[in-house]
């Protein structure tokens, strides 16, 4: 079977009513990103940062996967998929996708604010324990804080997602606007001669030369389009 590798961004939800970043009325629109996004908006208020994850992790209860991660999952019948996503909510997986790389860390866990990246500190939470409060307490005694990566902070599955990337047959880039690295740098990693499709109802800048299909749609009925096009 071909290795299909697909990156995602926040594109790929918004039809699941998850708002984008950079779109009108996106996120960093309404919060500022340097408060609720980095480590020194997080260490002069833990409080706040805390409280817009546990709303953007209620949402998640409230949101399901649209047709596109349906469509995508089920690519995995004739594919070798792999989905590197820089979305931090567990659409793809709710849709049935086996294999997904979060770039971005994940909503549905929490680790220590002082080793955020120890395995042995990174926990699941069970739905009843979205709403992370100050004084809860990670395995080494730290605030619980969100696992999630934040802008200045090393991204470290990015490694695994170049690794990948490299072994791509066809690779697809669905809702991104590529204005974050590393994750836009993975578009370097695709061998000569792999076909690239992007699905994006605006146009996205590329600015790597190389040749791209572009599928001028939403995330539900391009990758159904795209399904079409790996059929023939
Ligand atoms: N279907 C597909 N794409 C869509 C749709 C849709 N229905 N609606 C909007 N888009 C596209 C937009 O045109 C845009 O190109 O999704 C893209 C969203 O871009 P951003 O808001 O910049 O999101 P993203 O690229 O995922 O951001 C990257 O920045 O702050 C962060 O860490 C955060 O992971 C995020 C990273």
């Amino acid at each position: 079977m071909k290795n299909l590798v697909v990156l995602t961004g926040a594109g790929m939800s918004a039809e699941s009513g998850i708002s984008t970043f950079r779109d009108a009325g996106g996120l960093w629109e309404r919060y500022p990103v340097e408060q609720v996004a980095t480590p020194q908006g997080y260490a002069a208020n833990p409080e706040l940062v805390i409280k817009f994850y546990n709303d953007r992790r209620r949402q998640l209860l409230e949101v399901k996967p649209n047709q596109g991660h349906i469509l995508l999952a089920g690519l995995e019948k004739d594919f070798n998929v792999t989905v590197i996503t820089q979305n931090v909510d567990n659409l793809h997986e709710r849709a049935g996708s086996t294999h997904v790389i979060h770039l971005h860390g994940e909503l549905t866990k929490v680790t220590s604010s002082l080793d955020p990246n120890n395995p042995e500190y990174i926990r699941e939470l069970r739905p009843e324990e979205y709403e992370v409060r100050m004084g809860d307490k990670a395995a080494d005694g730290s605030q619980l804080r969100p696992f999630i990566v934040w802008f200045g902070e090393p991204v470290p599955m990015i490694e695994t997602a170049i690794d990948y990337v490299r072994k791509a047959d066809i690779f697809v880039i669905i809702g991104t606007s590529l204005n974050v690295y590393p994750a836009a740098g993975l578009l370097y990693y695709v061998p000569d001669g792999t076909p690239v499709y992007l699905i994006d109802p605006k146009e996205v800048a590329i600015s790597s030369g190389r040749k791209v299909h572009v599928i001028r749609m939403g995330a539900s009925a391009g990758v159904e389009e795209l399904k079409k096009m790996l059929s023939q």
